[in-house]
């Protein structure tokens, strides 16, 4: 972040209480608001990755500020509100595959849990504001364009695809329903594409361009590219992700406001494998499933982002892959083994695969 943004004075002093504080996202938001002069206190499960991959990612797991539990415990969710100026609520069964994998773990993380975190949010008298992490996803695939980019503005239909974004959705109704009741401000955001360092890709969930391609180029295998690549996201470095959620805490206009966070620009997933060759020029990019079905993707609308928080995210995707790759180079212990197992032929015969029953399913 730099040199701290005075908008972010209110921050100085106060005390944060972040569930999901030792993820991706989490950890960014942690650093931020010591950097701004904030307490923290952490409630995260460590659910999201093995111990040495949170200690390789510099989560101290001995901090005294890190409570190891989960947001569905009442007792210890109301012990950390009570004290607490303003809630990030980050935690949450992450990922579309792993929600598809495990409902049951979803339901009570992104679900149950919510409502443990909203409720004693809604009975806390010192509370200035809580911020819920929804997700891009509640927009579904929008119109569905294989042809045209997608903007997606915050009053664009709803169409949440899956259990992922389907709670996120029920989380945002939820946030305003009790917290407006009860007098309490929020904020909500709906991140789009979240990357940067520490990002480690999972089996079977392939909405992670940046980590996934920059690792198999790293290992020496090619970078296969769905349909050409020509599939866009709208990324956004973690450290733009975070200072925004520090300026959706303090700033003014965002109070009972739904806004995206996203860069507002749109980057192709061949763009994304062409930049990272940059830093990998023996690495080959393949032609993988060609999923003429998908549509094209979009990005967010950020007028309204930028208006309530008085801010836009500063980071290039170029820079922002530099920063992913130098990380990388730092940390190899990141690629997870069955990554590097599964090697680049075996990966593209299971893309086709996939592709030639996704085929069969339409002839
Ligand atoms: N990364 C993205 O691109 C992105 C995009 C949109 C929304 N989001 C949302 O932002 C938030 C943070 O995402 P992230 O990328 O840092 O994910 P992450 O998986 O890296 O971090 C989430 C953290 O929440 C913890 N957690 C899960 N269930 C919990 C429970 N029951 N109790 C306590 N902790 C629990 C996990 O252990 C993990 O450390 C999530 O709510 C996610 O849905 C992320």
């Amino acid at each position: 972040m730099g040199s701290i943004d005075n908008r972010l004075a209110a921050l100085a002093g106060s005390h944060v209480f972040l569930t999901g504080g030792a993820g991706l996202i989490g950890r960014q938001v942690r650093a931020q608001l010591l950097e701004a002069g904030a307490s923290v206190s952490v409630l995260d499960n460590l659910s999201a990755a093995d111990r040495d991959t949170y200690a390789l990612c510099g989560v101290n797991l001995d901090s005294p500020d890190l409570a190891v539990g989960s947001v569905h415990d009442t007792r210890l969710v109301a012990e950390h509100i009570a004290r607490a100026d303003y809630v990030v609520h980050a935690a949450a069964h992450s990922t579309v595959a792993g929600c598809l994998a495990d409902p049951d773990t979803a339901f009570a993380s992104n679900i149950a849990g919510t409502e443990t975190v909203l409720r004693a949010a809604a009975r806390s008298p010192r509370l200035k504001r809580l911020v819920f992490l929804s997700s891009a996803q509640v927009y579904g695939h929008g119109s569905a364009s294989r042809t045209h980019e997608q903007v997606f503005t915050e009053d664009a239909p709803a169409q949440p695809l899956n259990l992922y974004a389907s709670a996120k959705l029920w989380g945002e109704a939820q946030t305003r329903f009790l917290l407006n009741h009860a007098g309490v401000d929020y904020t909500v955001l709906r991140p789009f594409s979240v990357y940067g360092p520490g990002q480690i890709p999972k089996p079977k969930a392939f909405n992670w361009a940046i980590a996934q391609l920059s690792m198999y180029a790293a290992i020496g295998d090619p970078l296969p590219l769905n349909h050409g690549g020509r599939q866009v996201r709208d990324f956004l470095h973690v450290t733009d992700a975070a200072t925004g959620i520090l300026h959706a805490l303090t700033a003014p206009a965002a109070s009972r406001q739904t806004l995206n966070l996203g860069a507002g620009r749109t980057t192709s997933i061949r763009q994304v494998a062409e930049m990272i060759q940059g830093h990998f020029p023996h690495a080959k990019i393949t032609d993988g499933a060609s999923s003429a079905q998908d549509p094209l993707g979009g990005r967010a609308d950020i007028t309204a982002m930028a208006e309530a928080l008085g801010w836009e995210p500063k980071m290039t995707v170029a820079d922002g892959i530099a920063d992913f790759v130098t990380w990388l180079h730092d940390t190899p212990a990141a690629i997870p083994g069955w990554l590097r197992e599964e090697g680049g032929a075996q990966r593209l015969a299971a893309w086709r695969a996939v592709d030639d029953t996704a085929r069969a399913a339409r002839s």
